[in-house]
């Protein structure tokens, strides 16, 4: 498949690059920088995922759009990134013509077995919070876009390097537990969930999680 990806060079957008390219898709990233200098695994273009314009330029040709855009910590605005992303993605497939979205969600908005979201735990990290509650905002944006076949994928509480096991398992809005209590994927774990979806993905006009 041809697929564009907006933040191939993010700390999970890498490992999706990858992962897509190991595959055998053809994939081109998309970054405000280009990555210069990232050693990506698929080639990149400069451009910005909030001009709905470019994406709909950008995604010409392709099979389907991704992105795990996110803000750099410390340089740019949680709400101004992760809603301008959800705003450029539906304007710009829409422009395009173009139906198929799967975008890197936050685990913010997930239930735990007593009915919280996750982002209203008194632990939740005060540093997270602005970007799970732009998360969660840019979920409704989604939901609202029924014109896309979009998937929005949450990875669980903790995503972090780690081996690429290839098992994983997938829920809906509950928080997945394991049975140490723990709620985590590797990164290249969730780049395998990311890109099944890509390739026969059935959760069209949904949010799915991921955690082991
Ligand atoms: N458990 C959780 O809920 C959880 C955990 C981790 C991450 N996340 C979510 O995933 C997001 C991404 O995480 P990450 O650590 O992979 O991020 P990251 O390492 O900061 O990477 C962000 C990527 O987005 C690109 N980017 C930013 N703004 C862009 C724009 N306007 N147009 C095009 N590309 C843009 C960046 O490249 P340039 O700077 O070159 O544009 C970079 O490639 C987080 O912000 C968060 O929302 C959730």
């Amino acid at each position: 498949m041809k697929v564009l990806l907006f933040g191939a060079t993010g700390n999970i957008g890498r490992a999706i690059a990858a992962e897509l390219a190991a595959r055998g898709h053809e994939v081109t990233g998309v970054t405000r920088s280009a990555g210069v200098g990232t050693g990506s695994a698929v080639p990149l273009v400069a451009g910005d995922v909030a001009d709905a314009e470019q994406v709909a330029e950008l995604a010409q040709g392709h099979d389907v759009v991704a992105s795990a855009v996110g803000p750099r910590i410390g340089a740019d605005d949680d709400r101004t990134i992760i809603l301008g992303a959800a705003d450029g993605l539906i304007g710009g497939l829409r422009k395009a013509g173009l139906r198929r979205l799967v975008v890197l969600g936050g685990a913010g908005s997930l239930r735990a077995a007593d009915g919280t979201r996750v982002v209203d735990d008194p632990h939740f990290p005060e540093l997270w919070k602005a970007n799970a509650l732009a998360q969660i905002e840019a979920l409704d944006r989604y939901r609202a876009a029924d014109d896309l076949d979009w998937t929005y994928i949450s990875p669980a509480k903790l995503i972090e390097p780690g081996e690429r096991t290839g098992v994983y398992r997938l829920s809906g809005d509950d928080l997945l537990v394991d049975a140490e209590g723990r709620t985590r994927i590797s990164i290249p774990d969730y780049a395998v969930a990311f890109a099944d979806q890509i390739e026969g993905g059935q959760a069209l006009r949904t949010r799915v999680s991921v955690a082991y």
